[in-house]
């Protein structure tokens, strides 16, 4: 029986959440027990200091939104603070290494977390660094955007429907998001698609990836540009048609690569078969051009859920790799007790 307050894993495997492909499905649902655990907590009005006189060290490559603020609230939620190292503002990049940026920031932090524009820079933090390293985005993957998203589905998942039958596509091109995605929700044994034009699809090294999944967990992963992959789908997803990381691409040249096959509207959303079918996207949207207004602010729409979970999911990153998920586990029970005798 489901005990929402009992890790199978009490202390990480790794010392840094770099890749979800590192950490097999059972950890990963610890992680997502922690994080979900500790939201019904803190939205039933209670309190947690588990995090007291922590530090988090926040270092930013590119701009961020929701994965600068769902980490600064969620350890000040915690009982923690976090850094905000912006572009500009610390010596990475100008006068210091990745590697001495790691050593000075081991000794005066808790934990980092990092958005960069290469993927082998966070993983060079990581070695060089002795405290926890949270990957917060790269041209590579975006693993905290995983974990929120996964729970965002366990959220809206369609009544009584093993997760083996159920179907999520990905509309739109390969970005990190796109691959990020397939990683999960195989990893979770679903039914993946990515509907795209063929030159936009996941490399074969991250269809092995989802195939490995597969074998090991159940479900499919499948690359199209065929519609008919949109029928039956639970869950329809897409992120912007240019990304971070791609943002030379002129505007003419991506619009001419997806408009209008691949914006998801409402004729889009109806070709799914399913009245239930819900919309995902990690934000920031370009309104209009992958997704109208009318799928974005619709009913089907679980896209600001999902912006609500990145808060959700990094608590309990947080906690999971500061070591002391189960003890804040064991204090919401401590105080749920306390409260019921
Ligand atoms: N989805 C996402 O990572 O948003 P930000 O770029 O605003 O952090």
């Amino acid at each position: 029986m489901y005990n929402p307050y009992e890790l199978d894993h009490k202390t990480p495997s790794r010392k840094d959440f770099i890749d979800t492909t590192e950490f097999d499905q059972s950890e990963i649902l610890d992680m997502v027990k922690v994080s979900t655990t500790v939201r019904d907590f803190i939205k039933e009005g209670g309190t947690l200091a588990t995090l007291y006189h922590k530090n988090l060290a926040m270092i930013f490559e590119q701009k961020s939104t929701r994965t600068r603020v769902s980490f600064e609230v969620a350890m000040e939620q915690l009982g923690g603070h976090a850094l905000n190292l912006a572009p500009g503002a610390i010596q990475l990049g100008a006068h210091e290494t990745i590697a001495d940026t790691a050593r000075v920031l081991s000794r005066m932090c808790d934990m980092i977390m990092a958005r960069v524009d290469r993927h082998a820079s966070v993983v060079e933090l990581a070695e060089t660094s002795t405290v926890p390293v949270i990957n917060g985005m790269s041209d590579y993957n975006h693993p905290t955007q995983e974990l929120g998203d996964i729970i965002t589905i366990f959220d809206h998942l369609p009544a009584d429907k093993p997760l083996d039958k159920v179907k999520v596509v990905f509309v739109g091109d390969c970005t990190q998001v796109c691959a990020s995605l397939m990683m999960i929700t195989t990893k979770m044994g679903m039914d993946f698609v990515q509907y795209a034009p063929p030159a936009k699809w996941l490399s074969d090294d991250f269809l092995k990836i989802g195939r490995a999944n597969n074998q090991r967990y159940g479900g499919s992963v499948h690359v199209s540009d065929n519609p008919a992959v949109l029928e039956g789908a639970d869950f329809i997803y897409t992120d912007v048609w240019y990304g971070l990381y791609d943002k030379e691409t002129p505007k003419d040249v991506y619009m001419r690569e997806f408009y209008p096959k691949y914006q998801v509207n409402d004729e889009l959303l109806a070709a799914t078969g399913n009245p239930n079918a819900k919309f995902m996207h990690c934000l920031p949207a370009s309104r209009n051009e992958e997704v109208t207004d009318s799928v974005l602010d619709g009913p089907n729409s679980v896209a600001w859920d999902q912006a609500e979970n990145r808060l959700t999911a990094q608590r309990g990153l947080v906690l999971y790799f500061g070591g002391v998920a189960q003890e804040a586990l064991d204090e919401i029970k401590g105080q749920k007790e306390e409260l019921n005798a």
